[in-house]
């Protein structure tokens, strides 16, 4: 059992006071496929763009949680390749929205001590949402305690399509052999080659699909299905699945004695 003493920086939510929880381990990189504002908003009455401006509070009160709770980097998908898709309004706002949340927040998560990075294509990304992200990483690039990765304009097989070129392109300059690639050669050209693996990934809103997040990282994580739309979610939720996932057994292929001679052993 383990209690959380609220962080001076991070703020509490209104009336809760200090909140404990028990768990045996917390993951070391959680990613969250924010899903559900459109439901939400629909179920409310309310335009779609209302459901993602409730998700930014939500949002901010799981990145608060996740620092509570010790986990150290906090992959969130805040916009897919596939998301182009959507009506040209819709991308419009979330454009334009993203590009707000990341102005108007990005003080106040510096102050945090969260190291803002983002992960993601730059053709057809609106050329003042790169601006801002840059700007973000640029003004946070000193944290160390805590990572929170914007997944914007994100999709895994673009990821991996990405490394594949860049790969082939050092081998047409000779400074690589098509023979000496290894997971890690992959691995050395993602995105951000030194983001963890990921422990757990969440799926908001009772769907129940990866939707090309994050496939390279997620080969070994634990995925959590919560039925609360996004705008619902919040630290007490994400606690929830901490402790979940600190009572499964992660065997990474290995046996179930095998693993436990492995432990006893080291
Ligand atoms: C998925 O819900 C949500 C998104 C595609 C956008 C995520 C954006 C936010 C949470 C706003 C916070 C802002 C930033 C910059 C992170 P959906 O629209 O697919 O919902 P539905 O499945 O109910 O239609």
């Amino acid at each position: 059992m383990t209690t959380f003493v609220p962080k001076a920086a991070v703020p509490q939510p209104q009336g809760k006071g200090i909140i404990s929880f028990s768990h045996t381990n917390v993951p070391r990189h959680i990613a969250i496929i924010m899903d559900g504002n459109g439901r939400w908003a629909n179920a409310h009455g309310l335009p779609r763009s209302a459901g993602h401006q409730a998700g930014e509070t939500a949002l901010m009160d799981t990145i608060a949680g996740a620092i509570e709770a010790g986990v150290t980097h906090l992959s969130v998908y805040a916009f897919s390749t596939e998301n182009w898709k959507r009506s040209p309004s819709e991308v419009r706002f979330l454009m334009g929205y993203s590009r707000e949340v990341l102005r108007r927040r990005r003080d106040e998560l510096n102050k945090w001590g969260v190291r803002i990075r983002w992960s993601g294509r730059t053709p057809r990304l609106w050329r003042s949402v790169i601006k801002e992200l840059q700007e973000a990483e640029a003004l946070t690039r000193h944290n160390r305690e805590f990572t929170l990765v914007m997944c914007v304009n994100y999709g895994g097989r673009a990821e991996l399509a990405d490394a594949m070129e860049r790969i082939g392109e050092r081998i047409e300059a000779g400074e690589l052999k098509a023979k000496a690639i290894t997971e890690q050669t992959i691995a050395r050209h993602l995105y951000i080659p030194d983001l963890p693996e990921v422990d757990l990934l969440i799926r908001t809103s009772g769907e129940q699909r990866i939707s090309n997040f994050l496939l390279w990282q997620c080969a070994y994580s634990e995925l959590m299905y919560v039925p609360e739309p996004w705008p619902e979610f919040d630290r007490h939720t994400l606690w929830r699945c901490i402790e979940n996932y600190g009572a499964r057994d992660r065997r990474f292929g290995g046996a179930v004695d095998t693993v436990a001679t492995a432990t006893s052993d080291t």
